[in-house]
């Protein structure tokens, strides 16, 4: 069965050199090579930010980065949006851990949430329930236990918080920011936020448990991201000054900062209201940061049972996001365990990067296979080892 498996999948690998194939239910979703040379901007300071000439400038001076999973690498605040409800969270770092290998170190939560506990440990619910502004939009307020409301301090969710379409909730760690400034830790942010770190490391997972049931209540036409939930991360930065800006200014998003979609609805049309993508917003190996890198590959929504998941960022430059039931949150978790969570998921989509220098972009590769270790996953290598040669030449 499963070599028969292995030889039609390789089958399919070779579809895409002909013609693109399209989207595969999966799994596991993995990019791999991700890290680049680049830089981004940070905001620098706001005018005016309640009258209608509104505006921010971004700092000249460009923040240069490198490294394996950069700019991912740096801190992430956790996004959530509706249809969806989240009954447990947690956030875990390693000394050393490859998807790769078999040997590795293990993972310590560093943050963890439990609805039917009423648990949250470093784990801060904020909302945009603030003042509108003109170009920055709704202030974050620590969020009520609806995840929607304005609260005046830290507040755990209720166990049965259901957010609806388009409604949107955040966590962030408890740490708090320094004061607003460009040479501060958190740099500039917006007045009169409760400003919290998000969670650092270059190796790093974030774990879930959740429903995102079918929209039920709001209208079709109401709102612009109807029955369409995700989950996702941004560079923490982001949502500290302006999560959704039309000025590029106002954000550090546009420059390319970072933001990593792990499980997304990105239509509400039935052949695509219950598939989840998995999407890099940066430049590596792309100019169109809108659209951003997808996985060729699916999760499946499942609209009425419980869903568990999550996303790992390893130590050698690979990003992979998957969903199993078996996944557990223990508040220690050995590095064999994971691997074997992992290897004893079926079907993968893998993609490999460009690797690309400071401004430069090129193209990727994908493959699909069932198998950690198959010929495809090593022709991406190549294909990407040949790019970087080709790089290199260009520079
Ligand atoms: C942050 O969370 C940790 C873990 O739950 C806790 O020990 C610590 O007291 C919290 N710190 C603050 C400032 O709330
Ligand atoms: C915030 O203000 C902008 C423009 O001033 C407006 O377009 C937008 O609808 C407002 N948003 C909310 C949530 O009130
Ligand atoms: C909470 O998360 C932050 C951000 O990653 C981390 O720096 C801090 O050590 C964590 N706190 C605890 C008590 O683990
Ligand atoms: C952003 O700032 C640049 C200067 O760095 C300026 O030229 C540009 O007009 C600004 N964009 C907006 C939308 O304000
Ligand atoms: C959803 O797909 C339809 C039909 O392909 C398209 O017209 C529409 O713009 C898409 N909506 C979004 C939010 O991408
Ligand atoms: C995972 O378990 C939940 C119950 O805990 C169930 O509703 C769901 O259907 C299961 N999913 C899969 C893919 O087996």
């Amino acid at each position: 069965m499963r070599y028969c498996k292995n030889f039609l999948q390789s089958l399919v690998y070779l579809i895409p050199i002909v013609k693109a194939a399209s989207p595969s239910e999966a799994q596991i979703l993995q990019f791999d090579n991700v890290g680049y040379l680049g830089t981004y901007r940070h905001v620098g300071s706001f005018e005016d930010i309640y009258s209608d000439e509104c505006s921010c400038s971004l700092v000249e001076e460009p923040v240069s980065f490198s490294g394996v999973n950069s700019p991912l690498d740096q801190e992430l605040s956790v996004h959530f949006r509706g249809p969806l409800s989240l009954s447990k969270f947690a956030y875990y770092v390693s000394s050393d851990f490859s998807i790769e290998s078999e040997d590795n170190e293990d993972w310590s939560r560093l943050a963890y949430y439990d609805a039917e506990e009423g648990l949250a440990e470093n784990v801060t619910f904020l909302t945009t329930a603030g003042r509108n502004s003109s170009c920055l939009g709704r202030a974050l307020t620590y969020a009520d236990s609806d995840g929607l409301s304005e609260a005046d301090s830290p507040t755990i969710l209720d166990a049965d918080t259901v957010l609806d379409s388009e409604q949107e909730f955040s966590i962030f760690s408890n740490v708090s920011c320094e004061d607003s400034g460009v040479n501060n830790d958190c740099g500039v942010y917006r007045d009169g936020i409760p400003a919290y770190h998000g969670y650092y490391g270059a190796t790093k997972m974030f774990l879930f448990e959740f429903t995102m049931p079918q929209e039920s209540t709001v209208e079709r036409d109401s709102v612009y991201n109807w029955d369409m939930p995700a989950i996702w991360l941004l560079n923490a930065h982001i949502p500290r000054t302006s999560q959704y800006s039309l000025n590029a200014n106002c954000s550090c998003w546009r420059s390319g900062c970072g933001e990593f979609d792990i499980f997304e609805v990105k239509n509400y049309t039935s052949s695509e209201v219950n598939k989840l993508y998995t999407t890099i917003h940066d430049y590596q190996g792309t100019d169109d940061i809108e659209t951003g890198l997808q996985i060729n590959g699916y999760f499946d929504r499942d609209t009425s049972g419980i869903m568990r998941g999550g996303v790992i960022f390893d130590n050698d430059g690979s990003i992979v996001t998957f969903m199993s039931n078996s996944t557990s949150f223990d508040s220690s978790l050995t590095g064999s365990s994971i691997s074997s969570l992992i290897s004893n998921l079926d079907t993968d989509v893998t993609t490999a990067l460009a690797s690309v220098g400071e401004s430069s972009s090129g193209s990727t590769d994908s493959s699909e296979s069932s198998s950690r270790d198959s010929s495809a996953s090593k022709m991406t290598g190549i294909g990407s080892l040949i790019f970087s040669v080709l790089t290199f030449l260009l520079f």
